[in-house]
């Protein structure tokens, strides 16, 4: 058992668990859901203003919440035990030893910032069928399901986009942490069937029907405990920005890396002297091309050609992104070789996480126990596996 096989939790329960904790009417809780994401390719470059191609999926975060008739806000979440406390006044800042309440605070700090005004407190109860810090993006459903609750709740109707940048905000502000704006936005945004093309630069964004036929995403989890995981990320980051510099100094005049096409890197690229930021760079143009080239091939029915884009798109953020490491590799590596198997990728913030795999339904099962026989050889312990399927962006659940 592992973190990805591991019971799924009803949500149906959480209202009872809730009036059995707080007391008081079931009728005034509310549950809102909040999904975890795959990027099926687009890494790394949605703070490089490119072009990302994520799908919600139908493993959700749940947050009942009910108001309170004094100033006190108070958290509990089904899996783990103690409750934190605060007030509605407070002024909220990062505290370690807070814990996951970090996020929530994270995001009251943020709509506190942008003029909400909260006539009380409120008491939540939380689960989570995404797993913790799996690389599908548990903080991102923390923190837009979340938010998207206290709006609702407290009558701010904040639109959704607005959510995606308030969980980013609260990543940048509040977490220490510079992500980009893609996984607050897919989980803000997302739709059932669908996968959603979103363009950074300008946050202009389209659903493409997510249609595999016969194919399935297979989510497969390194279980390894990230460490630094934040600190590289925002290496990446800054690094691009230092090549983005540099070929501005030399006259380019783009505002982000992803503006450029291929063909156009290959004529400016001699400004970029430095062999680790000219990798860097490389990759983000390379993988905005691929996002294009996907889309089309998703569009035309094409899996075998998705499939080969994601295999490259792996390999670019192996060899010149350099964020996999050997239990990402293997997962991968080992998939692309599978019967069945069309094309394999680290998705999300790589270093960890999670990679995903197209695989034809009828070969799901012997793929899984191929892919996870190597991977425990190699590594040592067993990564988590599951088929998914599309879901919808943060919604009242009941
Ligand atoms: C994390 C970040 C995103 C994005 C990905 C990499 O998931 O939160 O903004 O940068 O990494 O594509």
């Amino acid at each position: 058992m592992n973190s990805l096989t591991s019971t799924t939790y009803n949500p149906d329960d959480l209202i009872p668990e809730f009036v059995k904790l707080y007391g008081g009417k079931a009728e005034d809780v509310r549950i809102y859901s909040s999904p975890a994401r795959i990027n099926i390719i687009g890494e790394h470059i949605d703070y490089n203003g490119g072009k990302v191609f994520p799908a919600a999926i139908n493993k959700y975060l749940y947050v009942a919440i009910r108001k309170r008739q004094d100033s006190k806000v108070i958290y509990n979440d089904v899996r783990f035990p103690g409750t934190f406390e605060f007030d509605i006044n407070d002024n909220f800042v990062f505290d370690k030893k807070n814990d996951y309440a970090n996020y929530l605070n994270g995001i009251l700090s943020q709509l506190k910032a942008a003029g909400h005004k909260f006539d009380c407190g409120f008491e939540i109860l939380m689960v989570s069928n995404v797993p913790a810090g799996g690389g599908i993006s548990s903080s991102s459903a923390l923190e837009c399901g979340f938010a998207y609750a206290v709006s609702e709740t407290f009558g701010f109707n904040i639109d959704r986009v607005t959510i995606a940048k308030l969980g980013q905000m609260s990543e940048h502000n509040f977490m220490g942490v510079n992500c980009g704006i893609m996984d607050q936005f897919i989980i803000a945004t997302g739709k059932k069937n669908t996968a959603e093309m979103l363009d950074c630069a300008t946050l202009d964004y389209e659903y493409a029907p997510l249609e595999l036929g016969d194919y399935r995403f297979v989510v497969m989890n390194t279980n390894k405990v990230r460490r630094l995981a934040d600190s590289k990320y925002n290496e990446r980051r800054s690094q691009c920005e230092e090549a983005l510099k540099l070929l501005q100094d030399s006259g380019c005049s783009i505002k982000a890396l992803c503006e450029l096409t291929p063909a156009k890197w290959e004529e400016v690229k001699g400004a970029v002297k430095d062999e680790v930021l000219l990798k860097r760079a490389k990759h983000c143009v390379y993988e905005n091309q691929r996002v294009l080239d996907a889309v089309a091939a998703l569009k035309a029915g094409d899996l075998v050609k998705l499939g080969a884009l994601l295999n490259a798109s792996h390999k670019s953020l192996k060899e010149d992104y350099e964020v996999t490491g050997i239990e990402l590799d293997t997962l991968a590596e080992t998939s692309q070789k599978q019967d069945g198997c069309l094309g394999a990728r680290m998705t999300g913030a790589g270093f960890g996480g999670c990679a995903i795999a197209l695989v034809h339904k009828d070969k799901v099962d012997s793929f899984i126990e191929n892919v996870q026989k190597e991977y425990t050889k190699v590594v040592g312990y067993a990564a988590g596996f599951f088929a998914c399927e599309s879901g919808d962006g943060v919604a009242l659940y009941k």
